[in-house]
């Protein structure tokens, strides 16, 4: 399946780990609708790792835990399409999962056409416990070549976490989004790790194969399977900021059973949203910036139609300013062109007249504008 802009959906892992459940995925959808999600665009609903028995059946199949699903996989699938949800699994292309539950190495092609029997949409695929002997892009070829083959459309999302150059040939086996990073966990530090590792792999970005920065830990607080210090508002604020202009696939991970209003307005921020789905898809770059430091970084993507989206993020405790020259975006004086900017979270308004931007920013803020090129 080609899927032209990033996925966005939830998915079970950062908060509940192996404590899933039918009953738990259900609420989960009825809130994704309630709650205005869906309509913003987060459509995929996925159940992570630890939803099988440890053993595979007679004939070799996946069972799904009876005590977690008692109805089964195919009437969970039925419950998330009545919503207008589209349903995702988890497997792994090692023995086992990483939880060390069964995974789909050598079957590869019995697994895909279960999870279309079951009515599976999406196919979230680990690497733990791999093959030593069989590289991974044959394995990830090989469960892309199954997932093409199984009579159902299913988003092949590859999770091998960036490592044995996975840029080089993750395209080739048929994934729509691929993990750039390792896990990440509800802390500062790990978001502001995640953002660094992604820089060298921003020309790898693109239509139909998206560099997936890992789930969201937006409104987790330190609660559940990755929680640990937690985040404050800011903080959550500048990930969510960042992962959207940088074209991240965008898959919640809290409880959104009790979600705060803060962290809906974080999720729900549509003109960031209207960047992350920007039909454009392209490549972000890092700006250079004007001694900006290492923790106040400051990244542009040109959008369809010649907007600019730059978003200025300051990763330090401090406070401190993000400057850059326009000439950085293409836009030197001599073009007579200016920017007219609209900030996405207030909604201010800068026209900007002279060749440098400079933005005092609060300690681990940001600002993000989607910018217009006006004669001056
Ligand atoms: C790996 C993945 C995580 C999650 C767990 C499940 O660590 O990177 O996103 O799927 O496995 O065990």
């Amino acid at each position: 399946m080609v899927k032209l802009t990033p996925p966005m959906g939830w998915n079970s892992w950062n908060t509940f780990g192996e404590n899933i459940s039918e009953k738990l995925i259900m609420e989960t959808a009825d809130i994704m609708v309630q709650s205005g999600l869906l309509e913003c665009g987060y459509d995929y609903l996925v159940i992570d790792d630890c939803w099988s028995l440890r053993e595979r059946d007679a004939q070799g199949r996946l069972v799904p835990d009876p005590a977690k699903f008692p109805n089964g996989m195919k009437a969970v699938a039925d419950y998330v399409h009545s919503k207008g949800l589209k349903f995702g699994m988890y497997s792994c292309a090692g023995n086992l999962t990483c939880a060390g539950y069964p995974g789909s190495y050598e079957h590869e092609f019995v697994d895909a056409e279960t999870f279309a029997e079951w009515g599976v949409d999406f196919l979230k695929y680990d690497y733990c416990y791999h093959s030593p002997i069989v590289a991974g892009k044959y394995l990830y070829r090989r469960m892309g070549l199954a997932l093409e083959n199984c009579g159902r459309d299913i988003l092949f999302s590859a999770c091998s976490w960036g490592s044995d150059e996975t840029h080089e040939w993750i395209k080739e086996s048929a994934a729509g989004m691929w993990r750039s990073t390792g896990d990440i966990f509800d802390t500062w530090e790990s978001v502001k790790e995640l953002t660094k590792q992604q820089e060298k792999l921003h020309p790898f970005n693109g239509v139909g194969c998206f560099n997936d920065m890992d789930m969201l830990i937006v409104g987790m607080y330190g609660k559940g399977n990755v929680g640990l210090k937690g985040c404050n508002d800011t903080q959550y604020k500048t990930h969510y900021s960042i992962w959207a202009l940088l074209g991240s696939p965008l898959m919640i991970g809290c409880d959104l059973r009790s979600m705060n209003e803060e962290t809906r307005k974080i999720l729900t921020n549509k003109e960031l949203i209207r960047i992350n789905q920007d039909p454009a898809c392209r490549q972000p770059v890092k700006l250079s910036g004007i001694w900006c430091g290492e923790d106040m970084v400051i990244y542009a993507r040109m959008l369809a139609g010649g907007d600019i989206a730059i978003g200025i993020f300051n990763l330090s405790e401090n406070p401190g300013a993000g400057r850059f020259n326009l000439d950085e975006l293409g836009l030197p004086n001599s073009t007579g062109r200016t920017l007219e900017m609209t900030e996405v979270w207030t909604g201010e308004k800068l026209l900007v007249t002279n060749s440098t931007i400079s933005r005092n920013l609060a300690p681990f803020d940001c600002e993000v504008f989607r910018a217009r090129l006006v004669r001056q």
